[in-house]
């Protein structure tokens, strides 16, 4: 087999969680580019069809589910439907997730807890409902989306539930990448720095002195762009990274060398 067609997926099966925008959604198309068919999981079942719509264009099969990552019931009906649909899946992205700046001292326990579950609990969730499919298939790829925010403390906002949710979702990927090599899974978890997408739209439309604090503190000087993940989310699902897993990728521009 060739290098280029090792990265290929041409007829793959690949669920990925909070695709129907931003980082999900531009790590889907590049994963369609590769020729992978594409399950678009997302509670925003009008934005997921939209998306779906406009990969399909691509020439593979999309599927948009509605799915709250946080209801087990619910991820395991669409794990049932994707089976159903496709008989196979080959890679999981487990990527839905949500932001908050709240100091400790103020943060109800409700908003932790609802961070905890969105970010972190939703990856075991899905993962587990995914990973007994790939255990009997003895294969399959998963990637998480942490953040650089597992590994360092952002400035200057205050995020403490979020940066303990992306930290847990490296250590689960680790737990994972050991408990599953013998079935033949890889799990490995890619890191964003500051990307521009519509969860972080109201922070570079809205505070130009938080923004510029976290330019002045990245090497590179500017956000980066969703499609900057593409290279990388085929990479981890394809063969061209057959003897990677338990990493961690972080792709920041530079910000966590400082
Ligand atoms: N944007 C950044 O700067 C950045 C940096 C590092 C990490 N991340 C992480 O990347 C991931 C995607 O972030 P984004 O910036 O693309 O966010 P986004 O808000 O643009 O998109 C998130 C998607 O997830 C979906 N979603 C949210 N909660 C869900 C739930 N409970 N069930 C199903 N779907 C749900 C939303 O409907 C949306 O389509 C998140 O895990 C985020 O923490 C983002």
């Amino acid at each position: 087999m060739s290098l280029l067609e090792k990265f290929s997926l041409l007829g793959k099966v690949t669920i990925v969680t909070g695709a129907a925008m931003g980082l999900g959604k531009a790590m889907a198309t590049a994963l369609a580019e590769a020729g992978s068919h594409i399950v678009i999981a997302d509670m925003n079942l009008e934005a997921a069809r939209k998306t779906a719509a406009e990969i399909e264009a691509m020439g593979v099969t999309t599927l948009p589910v509605h799915v709250d990552v946080t209801d087990e019931d619910q991820v395991n009906r669409m794990v049932e439907t994707v089976i159903n649909t496709f008989g196979q899946i080959d890679s999981l992205f487990n990527n839905a997730g949500i932001a908050l700046h709240i100091p400790v001292e103020e943060m109800p326990y409700s908003s932790w807890l609802n961070m905890m579950n969105v970010n972190l609990n939703s990856v075991f969730l899905v993962s587990k409902a995914v990973g007994q499919v790939m255990i009997r298939q003895k294969k399959g790829t998963i990637i998480n989306t942490s953040s650089m925010s597992g590994i360092i403390v952002n400035m200057p906002q205050a995020q403490c539930a979020y940066n303990t949710s992306k930290a847990g979702v490296i250590m689960l990927t680790k737990s994972l990448a050991s408990e599953w090599a013998p079935h033949h899974i890889r799990v490995n978890t890619i890191a964003p720095g500051y990307m521009k997408t519509e969860l972080t739209k109201p922070y570079f439309e809205g505070n130009s002195e938080m923004v510029r604090q976290w330019m002045e503190l990245t090497p590179m000087k500017r956000p980066g762009n969703p499609d900057e993940l593409g290279g990388l989310a085929v990479y981890l699902a394809s063969e061209a990274s057959s003897f990677v897993t338990g990493s961690v990728f972080v792709v920041d521009g530079g910000y966590s060398v400082w």
